[in-house]
């Protein structure tokens, strides 16, 4: 399924000091080389992020309009993060979900116009504790990945991060066998509703409470191609030990 993919969210966090303490950790840091890996820094911090980083890694933003630019004060737009060298996009976190109030149409169109703009995306999906409790996992994931696959033609750009909502920064992370069931679900239920080779070629992360203690059995999942990292990815040497998890 392609090389193993871990992405960092930095989500709202750090300041230019902090960040730059960062930087000089992943740049001091040993990653395996057959892994592709990703940072998100804050929009405001992406630029010092380019400018100090490493090269080997790819920087990706936390949040894209759902168009071209122009009047829509407070936003950015894919082809400004492509012109400071954002090479991807994080669409439909369950903070901008579930805390800010976005919906599948709205973020469809999102994942539309980030890849015309040749941005790749990390297309988040991902169930409430309330929905697992009531056996509606699938059909939550499913719904959710109906919208972007309605919206995405080109599949090669697109890593799918599952990050069930209950496990996102509470320290209760998914079992190795809960992500993989759910990863095996929506890899099926691409096999069926896009293609087969879409499935067998789309990598499929999972995210939530992921760290340096727990990647390596997770990591070993058939169907895990990787992670998508919060707060563990705020730790240089931390966050590298997740990079090096690779199987
Ligand atoms: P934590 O790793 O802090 O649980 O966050 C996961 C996440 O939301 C990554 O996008």
């Amino acid at each position: 399924t392609g090389k193993f993919f871990v992405g960092g969210n930095w989500k709202c966090n750090g300041t230019k000091d902090s960040i730059s303490k960062l930087v000089a950790d992943l740049n001091d840091a040993k990653l395996e080389n057959d892994v592709d890996v990703v940072v998100a820094p804050p929009f405001v911090y992406i630029d010092q992020v380019k400018q100090s980083l490493a090269d080997r890694i790819e920087i990706s933003a936390q949040n894209s309009w759902i168009g071209k630019g122009g009047a829509f004060t407070g936003e950015i737009s894919a082809e400004q993060l492509t012109d400071i060298g954002c090479k991807w996009v994080i669409l439909g976190h369950s903070e901008r979900r579930h805390v800010i109030g976005e919906d599948d149409q709205f973020i469809g169109k999102k994942a539309t116009y980030a890849l015309s703009q040749n941005l790749k995306v990390i297309a988040c999906i991902g169930e409430k504790l309330e929905e697992r409790e009531s056996g509606k996992t699938f059909d939550v994931c499913f719904q959710q990945m109906k919208a972007f696959a309605d919206s995405i033609s080109n599949w090669a750009d697109v890593v799918i991060a599952y990050e069930p909502v209950w496990a996102i920064g509470t320290g209760k992370v998914a079992t190795p066998q809960q992500a993989q069931e759910v990863h095996v679900a929506v890899r099926d239920w691409l096999k069926k509703n896009v293609s087969p080779e879409v499935a067998s070629s789309t990598r499929i992360i999972y995210g939530g409470s992921v760290n340096g203690s727990n990647c390596a059995e997770l990591a070993k999942q058939e169907d895990i191609d990787g992670f998508l990292v919060g707060g563990a990815s705020l730790k240089g040497p931390e966050f590298a030990t997740i990079v090096n998890s690779v199987t």
